[in-house]
C-alpha cells in the first residue's frame, strides 16, 4: 500500500491518485474485470455487477442530498452524476425486469462504510471522488465494451450516459480543481487520501465476489 502522502505542496487531487494509483490497477486485473473488458462476461454476470453496484449508489447519493449543504461536502456533490435511476434501468434491460437486488456481503458492507460517512464530509468526498471519477474514465470505456459484446445498440447501457455532462475531460479537470482548493490540513487531506484507499478496497471485494461466480458468468 502506498503511504498515505500529506505534504501539502501536493495537490489534494494528486495525493488521491496516487494514494490509490496500485489499487487501481489491481482492480483494472481482477478476474471479473479484465473478463469483461474482454467480452467473456454473459448478461446475468453484468446484470449481478450492476446490482451490486445499486447498492452503493444508493447509500452514496443518498448521502449526498443528506450533506448537500455542508461547505465542504457541497464542493463537489451534483445531482448531475446521479446513477440510480440509470443503474435501475439498466438492470430492468438486462434482467427483463427481474430483481433489483442481490444478497452480497461486499456490497452490504461497501454500502454500510459509506452511510457511516454522512458524519464526515472528508470521507464522503472520498467515496464520491472513487465511483464518479472512475465512472467519467475508465467506466466509459466499459460502456463500449458492453454495448460492442451484446449488441445492444445502445440499450442498456444508462449507466455510462452523463447526459448533461457533454465533456468528461473537463468536468474531471473542474472537479480536481475543486479539490485542490479544498482548505485542508494535512491530517485531514491525510483522512481523505486513506478514506480513498478504503473505497477501493470496498471496490476490490465487490470484484472478489463476482470472481467467485466466474462459472456462472462465463459467455
Ligand atoms: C476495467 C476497469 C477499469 C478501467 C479500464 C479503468 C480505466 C481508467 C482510466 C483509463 C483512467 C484515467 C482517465 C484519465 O486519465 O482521465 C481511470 C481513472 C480513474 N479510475 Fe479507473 N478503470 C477501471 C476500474 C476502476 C475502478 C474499479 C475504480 C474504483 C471504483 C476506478 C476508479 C478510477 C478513478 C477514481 C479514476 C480517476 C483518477 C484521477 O484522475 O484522479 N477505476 N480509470
Amino acid at each position: 500500500m502506498t503511504t498515505v502522502d500529506a505534504d501539502l505542496d501536493i495537490p489534494l487531487s494528486t495525493a488521491m491518485r496516487q494514494g490509490s494509483l496500485a489499487q487501481h490497477s489491481d482492480a483494472e486485473s481482477a478476474t471479473f474485470t479484465s473478463e469483461l473488458m474482454a467480452g467473456r462476461i454473459n448478461e446475468a454476470g453484468y446484470t449481478d455487477y450492476l446490482r451490486l453496484l445499486r447498492r452503493v449508489y444508493a447509500a452514496l447519493e443518498a448521502v449526498g442530498r443528506e450533506l448537500a449543504d455542508d461547505p465542504i461536502a457541497a464542493e463537489l456533490y451534483d445531482p448531475a452524476l446521479d446513477r440510480l435511476a440509470a443503474i435501475e434501468s439498466d438492470i430492468a434491460h438486462w434482467s427483463g425486469g427481474g430483481s433489483l437486488d442481490i444478497d452480497s456481503p461486499a456490497a452490504t458492507a461497501y454500502a454500510e462504510r459509506v452511510r457511516a460517512a454522512a458524519s464526515s464530509p472528508l470521507r464522503f468526498i472520498a467515496h464520491h471522488y472513487t465511483r464518479y471519477l472512475g465512472d467519467l474514465s475508465g467506466g466509459l470505456a466499459i460502456g463500449r465494451v458492453i454495448d460492442r459484446t451484446y449488441g445492444s445498440t445502445g440499450q442498456g447501457i444508462a449507466f455510462y450516459d452523463f447526459e448533461t455532462i457533454a465533456k468528461p475531460k473537463d468536468y474531471k479537470d473542474g472537479y480536481r480543481a475543486r479539490l485542490d482548493a479544498l482548505p485542508l490540513d494535512a491530517a485531514q487531506r491525510a483522512e481523505v487520501v486513506a478514506e480513498v484507499q478504503e473505497a477501493f478496497r470496498c471496490n476490490q471485494a465487490l470484484f472478489d465476489e463476482l470472481s467467485a461466480s466466474m462459472d456462472a458468468y462465463r459467455r
